[in-house]
């Protein structure tokens, strides 16, 4: 059984994740569930609740599990990846551990049980205690730890690379508390490493062997990757020596219509898509992931920002972390350090998101300074960042000098006042609010004008930013004027639930009801694509063409009107045809918005642009005007061993898609258990885990079980 860092040796990791039953505080009976598990997921949605949460409430939560003592000698424990949050484990009444913040892992000894025992988890999540809907229980593995002897532990074992002048490689190894016999001097020298980067992930495996003081042995194969980064004042981030811009998007670890609980298969998904986005780099908003997704990032190929807090002292929630932070905070972050330092996807720490207390006096710098400290100590091939929303205050208590990189959220303006000061990269950019396939208008004079806002539906067009941020056109061109910077993160790629902040509500937190989930992923709550996932497709995905034309394509009661028409590209040029008539061919190269533009007069039909690329090859994207609905058409999105995805979309006779329809559908596995649908739709209140939805513009996403290979979906409108 593999942990995240290395297979270990005298020690043997099984999952303890079947048997378990959860109780809610105030509920009578127990109920049987395998773990991960969220206890707080879709149990109907409450508007007295906290609508940053979504609108769900978390009561303490208790699991048990009853189970023999295993055969054999040696010590056992169990590790916990993750419990959410303020833990406590009892084994047999017996208080054994626990660990306050719920995203870090802990490890409680099984000494001294009896034949039969019965192991209590309780946690205490109660809202709010984030800023986002972040689920509560035991959100990720539990792992039965097996050790014979003394055991190197994977956290203990430092592995670094640096490339040479001449090319080869020198791969140092540490072990906390031991000394290195395996690599002989604790240094391997490689001649001709294949690198890592997120293009070309390769990955290596190093044999290590140490020695405790009492003279025993273990050995672990640990997993890395040989590559360099540096962030430097005037150059941006270095690569392996090259200059290399972050494409980075902000990412929530919470999945949807799975809820909270991790979900390799779901993180899966996600990382695949964010790869045809041409996404290269991760920040882990705010919080420590699951380990699993560290590996996919080693496999797959993405820098990440791995990011340890959201709050400090002061509080942003009345029951967050900040309660434990003068306690934990030390062990927090060295737990987090020595958890992924030897993975070579992590590319810098950061220690915190738009922390409150950045904004204090000098205190604020000397603790930032002591935060720097500890993660050094334990890794000094990393800078140390944080998001700073206030960079005004940071850069006058000591804050920003403090830290090894500046991260920006938002304060474009900043990028150019740091440039040559200090390293500098946008941790957070550009939200732009929008429901998926949603065109609104207001029509004037016989044009149709995008407006952002109706009735708690947000354009796709995305005419306007909130106050604190600049739209998405003005933060990609900021990274085009400013090559000092590293690049950036965008907020952000999928909706998430809870902060339902958008536009269209009078000002005021509880005006967002019934929104329960955001509106500004570039992917939607169910992961299907928005009309801007395609702005940055075509600024970061160079390898394919992207020819994408937006709005939709049937008006009816519009004959005339002018349309504004857009196509995002990386074309050479395009031109559109309405009806087989040519309106104009455009040139990006010719306009400083990121977008091909046209003014077309509605006219039902076929809406086409062609567009010529570099290599001559022409691409077309269509919209047309639909028919009645006809059918609906299934489509698998992607599996994994575990899940399949698919998508269920109404079409016409001539099968394109109705996005005016929204009824209910059924939907039936075959080879499978369906888990959930989703219609990405913000205001939806109904269950996830239900055969039946609503379709939200004429489409919705299937999660199912895999029980067989040729597992597959069928759906059917239901009767009216
Ligand atoms: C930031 C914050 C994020 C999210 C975002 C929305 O200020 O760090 O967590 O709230 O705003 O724009």
């Amino acid at each position: 059984m593999t942990t995240a860092l290395a297979i270990l040796a005298a020690a043997t990791l099984t999952a303890f994740n079947d048997g378990w039953e959860v109780r809610r505080e105030g509920e009578t009976g127990w109920q049987r569930v395998t773990l991960p598990h969220d206890a707080a997921f879709d149990r109907g949605y409450v508007r007295a609740e906290d609508a940053d949460q979504g609108y769900v409430s978390c009561p303490v939560t208790t699991y048990r599990k009853t189970f023999v003592r295993p055969a054999g000698d040696g010590r056992l424990a169990l590790r916990f990846d993750g419990v959410y949050m303020d833990s406590m484990v009892a084994l047999n009444g017996r208080c054994v551990g626990g660990r306050r913040n719920g995203y870090l892992p802990f490890e409680v000894s099984l000494d001294g049980m009896a034949a039969t025992n019965v192991l209590e988890v309780t946690c205490d999540a109660r809202t709010p205690n984030a800023r986002w809907y972040q689920g509560c229980g035991i959100l990720r593995d539990v792992w039965l730890v097996h050790r014979r002897g003394w055991t190197l532990e994977p956290e203990a074992v430092a592995v670094t690379t640096e490339l040479r002048a001449d090319g080869s490689a020198v791969v140092r190894v540490r072990a906390e508390g031991a000394r290195v016999i395996s690599p002989v001097g604790g240094e391997q020298i490689v001649g001709h490493p294949a690198l890592w980067s997120p293009e070309v992930p390769n990955l290596q495996e190093i044999v290590v062997t140490a020695e405790n003081p009492e003279g025993e042995r273990d050995t672990l194969t640990v997993r890395y990757g040989i590559r360099a980064l540096t962030f430097t004042l005037d150059r941006g981030l270095l690569l392996n020596g090259k200059p290399y811009r972050l494409k980075g998007i902000c990412l929530h670890e919470t999945f949807g219509a799975l809820g909270a609980a991790f979900c390799r298969a779901a993180t899966r998904r996600e990382l695949v898509t964010l790869k045809d986005l041409g996404v290269n780099a991760i920040r882990t908003v705010h919080n420590p992931f699951a380990p699993a997704f560290y590996d996919l990032c080693d496999e797959l190929g993405f820098l990440v920002m791995d990011e340890a807090f959201d709050e400090w002292r002061i509080p942003k929630t009345a029951h967050g972390i900040s309660r434990f932070f003068d306690a934990c905070w030390t062990n927090d972050l060295r737990t987090l350090v020595r958890r992924d330092r030897n993975h070579p996807c992590v590319a810098l720490w950061s220690i915190g998101n738009e922390i409150p207390d950045h904004r204090q006096g000098v205190d604020a710098g000397s603790l930032v300074r002591a935060m720097v400290d500890v993660v050094h100590a334990l890794d000094r091939t990393r800078p140390v960042t944080a998001a700073l929303d206030h960079p005004d205050s940071a850069f006058t208590n000591g804050v920003m000098a403090a830290l090894d990189v500046v991260g920006l959220n938002y304060n474009v303006g900043w990028f150019a006042r740091l440039r040559g000061l200090k390293p500098v990269l946008g941790s957070e950019t550009a939200p732009s609010l929008a429901d998926r396939d949603t065109y609104l208008f207001e029509e004037r004079n016989g044009r149709m004008v995008p407006v952002q806002s109706r009735n708690h539906r947000e354009c796709a067009y995305s005419p306007k930013a909130f106050t604190w941020a600049d739209p998405a056109e003005v933060a990609l061109r900021t990274q085009v004027d400013s090559p000092w910077s590293a690049g950036e993160f965008v907020w952000c790629s999928y909706d998430y639930l809870g902060e339902p902040n958008h536009l269209g509500a009078a000002p005021g937190r509880r005006n967002y009801w019934p929104a329960r989930s955001s509106y500004w992923g570039l992917c939607d709550l169910a992961g299907l694509p928005k009309d801007r996932y395609y702005l940055y497709r075509s600024r970061w995905n160079e390898r394919v063409p992207t020819v994408h034309l937006m709005p939709d394509w049937t008006w009816p009661g519009h004959e005339g009107r002018l349309f504004p028409v857009w196509c995002y590209t990386n074309a050479e040029e395009a031109e559109l045809f309405l009806n087989g008539r040519s309106h104009g061919v455009r040139r990006p190269a010719a306009t400083k918005d990121l977008h091909l533009f046209w003014e077309v007069p509605y006219d039902p039909g076929i809406l086409e642009v062609r567009a010529r690329m570099k290599d001559g090859t022409v691409v077309t994207d269509r919209r047309v005007t639909s028919g009645s609905v006809a059918a609906l058409r299934v489509t698998r999105l992607f599996e994994s061993d575990e899940l399949a995805f698919f998508r269920c979309d109404a079409v016409d006779a001539a099968g394109h898609r109705v996005l005016a329809c929204e009824d209910r559908i059924q939907a039936l596995a075959n080879g499978g258990d369906l888990l959930a649908l989703d219609n990405g739709d913000p205001l939806d209140h109904e269950r996830f885990r239900s055969s039946t939805r609503r379709l939200f513009r004429g489409s919705l996403v299937a999660i199912v079980r895999r029980r067989s290979s040729d597992c597959s979906l069928r759906c059917d409108f239901t009767a009216k």
